[in-house]
C-alpha cells in the first residue's frame, strides 16, 4: 500500500527517536512491499525558533491531509516563559483537538527479561499487558472558563463532560477490549465529581453492547495503587483526560521506563502517533534516548490506521526479541552499566526485522 505520512520530529529527543522510527519503518516497508511517502514539517520549540508559531498553519493543514501522524516530543525550556496561548504544550493540545483525536490508547507491557529494569518487585509485574485508554480531548485540559483572577491571586480550570464524549471513547475501549482479554476497569472519582457520575452513568449505559466484555468501576486514587500492587489485573483502563494522563506515567515505571510507551491517538481522520514520553532537553543530541517508545507507535499505526497487523506484530516482535537478548539503552539499565546507544538500539530492532522475513 501508499502511505502517506506527515512527520513532526519537535524539539530534543523528538527527532532522534523519529529517525529511530522511519529506520524501522523502512525495513517494514521493504519487507511487506509498501511505499511511504513521508514529508517533515516543524511544531514546537522548533517552530518557534524558525519564528513560527508552535503550531504552523502548514503543519496543520499538512497533518490533515496525510493519512496519518507521526510525532516525535514536543518542549524545550527555553520557550517556558511564553503565555498560555502561544505555549509549546497548548501548540500539541491544538493539534489533537484540529485532528479530533479524541482517544488516546497508550498500552504498556513488562517485557520479558526486562522485569529487572522496574523499581516494582519483578515477580509483581511479570505479564502485565494493558492498554490506557485515555479521553483526548475534554476535561480540565479543554474546559471553559479558565483562567487566573484579574489580582492573580487566583485562578480556576473547568471540569465538563458530555455524553456523547463520554460515549465515543468508551465505545473504543469496550471495542478494543473485546479483542483483548475482555476487560474494562472505568476509573473516575464518582465519590466526589459530578463528570464522574456522568462517566460511570454512559460507561454502563454503553456495556450491554458489549456482552463478552466483563466491566468494572474503580476510583482513580484505588486505581493508582492497585496498579503498583496488581498491574496484571488490568487489561484495558478506560478514563477521562487528566487521570489517563497520570496514570500512563505509572505505567511507564511498571514497564520500566517512559521510553518503552508508545501511543496512537484515533478520530475519525488521520491519527495522531506519537511515544509517552516527552522531549527530555537533557538527554537531546547524545544519541542515548529510548527509541522503543517512538517503535512500537509504528506498529500502533500499522494497526490502527491501516489495518496492517501482521506488520504490528511483526515489529512487536523484534522489539520483544531484541529486549530478551539483552539490549538495553541507557534508562533501563544501572547507571555506570554499558548500554545502546539510541541508534544502535534502532539498528538492532531493525536487523531482527529484516532477518525475520
Ligand atoms: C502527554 C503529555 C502532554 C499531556 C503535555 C505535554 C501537554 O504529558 O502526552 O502525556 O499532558 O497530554
Ligand atoms: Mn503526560
Amino acid at each position: 500500500m501508499y502511505i502517506r505520512l506527515a512527520v513532526l520530529p519537535g524539539d530534543g529527543i523528538g527527532p532522534e527517536v523519529v529517525a529511530a522510527a522511519e529506520r524501522v519503518l523502512a525495513v517494514a516497508a521493504a519487507r511487506f512491499d509498501h511505499q511511504v511517502d513521508s514529508r517533515r514539517w516543524p511544531i514546537g520549540g522548533a517552530a518557534l525558533r524558525l519564528d513560527l508559531p508552535a503550531l504552523p498553519h502548514d503543519t496543520v493543514q499538512a497533518c490533515s491531509d496525510a493519512r496519518a501522524v507521526f510525532l516525535g516530543a514536543v518542549g524545550d525550556p527555553a520557550f517556558d516563559d511564553l503565555p498560555r496561548e502561544a505555549r509549546i504544550e497548548t501548540a500539541l493540545l491544538l493539534l489533537r483537538e484540529r485532528l479530533g483525536v479524541f482517544a488516546n490508547l497508550r498500552p504498556a507491557r513488562a517485557w520479558p527479561g526486562l522485569e529487572e529494569s522496574s523499581p516494582f518487585k519483578p515477580e509483581r509485574i511479570a505479564g502485565t499487558n494493558l492498554l490506557i485508554v485515555r479521553e483526548l480531548l475534554g476535561g480540565l485540559y479543554f474546559g471553559e472558563p479558565r483562567g487566573l483572577d484579574d489580582d492573580g491571586a487566583g485562578a480556576y480550570n473547568t471540569l465538563r463532560y458530555s455524553e456523547p464524549e463520554v460515549a465515543r471513547v468508551a465505545d473504543i475501549a469496550f471495542t478494543l477490549a473485546a479483542g483483548r482479554r475482555g476487560r474494562v476497569t472505568s476509573v473516575d472519582k464518582a465519590n466526589v465529581l459530578e463528570t464522574s457520575q456522568l462517566w460511570r452513568r454512559v460507561v454502563k449505559e454503553t456495556a450491554p453492547r458489549f456482552p463478552a466484555v466483563v466491566l468494572e468501576h474503580q476510583y482513580v486514587d484505588a486505581c493508582a495503587m492497585m496498579l503498583a500492587l496488581d498491574p496484571r489485573h488490568y487489561d484495558v483502563i478506560l478514563t477521562e483526560n487528566m487521570f489517563g494522563d497520570i496514570l500512563s506515567d505509572e505505567a511507564g515505571a511498571i514497564a520500566g521506563s517512559l521510553g518503552l510507551l508508545p501511543s496512537a491517538s484515533l478520530g475519525s481522520g488521520p491519527a495522531l502517533y506519537e511515544p509517552v514520553h516527552g522531549s527530555a532537553p537533557t538527554l537531546a543530541g547524545r544519541d542515548v534516548a529510548n527509541p522503543i517508545g517512538a517503535i512500537l507507535s509504528v506498529a500502533l499505526m500499522f494497526r490502527h490506521s491501516f489495518q496492517a497487523e501482521e506488520e504490528a506484530a511483526a515489529i512487536e516482535h523484534a522489539v520483544a526479541d531484541t529486549l530478551a537478548s539483552g539490549a538495553r539503552t541507557i534508562d533501563l539499565v544501572p547507571s555506570g552499566s554499558r548500554s545502546l546507544t539510541c541508534s544502535e538500539m534502532a539498528r538492532a530492532i531493525a536487523d531482527r526485522l529484516a532477518q525475520a522475513s
